[in-house]
């Protein structure tokens, strides 16, 4: 039996993979070009859609830096969290990890304070009045040099206590993750964990160097992990997680059909695989709606459904109490629908 939408949406989810400049919506953009006084290279917000066709990772990273360049102050940032919230709350995600990109603003002038403020204090009040529990992960852009992400890490480290991790993304063909090796290494001696966009254009061998060289704790897509049975093994026997993106992964033609993604036979070889949006204003869709895709394309059964939200709650970086509220709260959901 398909799974029901509605069951979908009621079912308690954590997201782990969403860049916030990502979940910045056409309508969202154009109400801060205005505010700020920036001129947009389209001119409806129709037209903003309708340029959202990928052929590959590199030709929506254009468009993404692009539409960053109306957020330039802390209400701005503050806007943008909030709004992602808004979208977490209708959809029951009870936790959340999002990334934001500073090197996105701080090269645009924007200073890092300006952004980590605004961001902080929006996921503050979604704790307080949305009951969403939050850990921020700070990105360096691999296609910028180790000194730039050595810099963006100065610049963070007042902050700290506002950051629970370091991740890697952007363009990842032919930027390795151990080009960054002595940069994680310092934010490990700072007490940040690591994680990696890996294995989503790039081939299984980047994978294993962001588990290597990076010693991440969670691999961000890691698709391409299926190219290597022994990368596969690896990672089921040390519960490695995975943050997989269905809606991003074919919007970018990593896969070029949801009925061919990968995830669900991950799953039964004991992966653990966990489903995220990535950059919703862009793929078409929050948390719900890549349930429903693999709903739809892949015949989603019920306790998939439930062991894919078990295992976000294992690879979140949330305590040790929050994580049994959560499993809780799962079990709950689980006697009642
Ligand atoms: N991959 C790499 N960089 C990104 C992505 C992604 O999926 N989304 C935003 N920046
Ligand atoms: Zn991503």
């Amino acid at each position: 039996m398909k799974l029901n939408k509605h069951w979908l949406n009621q079912l308690p989810k954590l997201e782990l993979h969403l860049h916030l400049e990502g979940s910045l919506e056409p309508e969202l953009m154009f109400a801060l070009a205005k505010r700020n006084q920036i001129n947009l290279p389209f001119t409806s917000i129709e037209a903003v859609r309708e340029a959202y066709e990928f052929n590959n990772l590199q030709d929506f990273l254009d468009i993404y830096y692009q539409g960053a360049n109306v957020l330039l102050h802390e209400d701005d940032f503050y806007d943008l969290t909030w709004a992602y919230l808004e979208q977490c709350h209708a959809q029951n995600v009870i936790h959340v990890e999002p990334f934001f990109d500073p090197q996105t603003h701080t090269d645009r002038g924007v200073p890092f304070a300006t952004v980590i403020n605004g961001i902080s204090r929006a996921l503050m009040d979604g704790e307080a009045q949305l009951g969403i529990s939050s850990e921020l992960i700070m990105c360096f852009l691999r296609h910028l040099d180790e000194e730039a992400a050595f810099a963006t890490l100065a610049m963070a480290e007042p902050f700290l206590d506002k950051i629970i991790a370091v991740g890697l993304d952007s363009s990842e063909d032919g930027n390795p993750p151990e080009k960054f090796s002595r940069v994680f290494a310092k934010a490990r001696e700072l007490g940040l964990l690591t994680v990696a966009h890996a294995g989503e254009e790039g081939p299984a061998e980047y994978v294993w160097t962001a588990i290597k060289d990076l010693q991440v704790s969670r691999i961000d897509h890691g698709v391409r992990s299926v190219e290597d049975a022994e990368l596969i093994r690896h990672l089921a026997a040390t519960r490695m997680p995975l943050t997989v993106c269905p809606l991003s992964n074919t919007k970018l033609c990593v896969f070029d059909d949801m009925a061919k993604h990968n995830i669900l036979e991950m799953l039964e070889q004991g992966v653990c695989v966990t489903v995220n949006s990535d950059d919703p204003a862009y793929f078409g869709g929050y948390m719900t709606e890549n349930f429903i895709a693999l709903a739809d394309g892949l015949g989603l059964q019920r306790e998939q459904a439930l062991k894919l939200v078990s295992n976000s709650i294992a690879a979140s970086f949330a305590d040790v109490d929050r994580k049994q509220a959560m499993q809780l709260l799962i079990e709950q959901f689980e006697d009642e629908h």
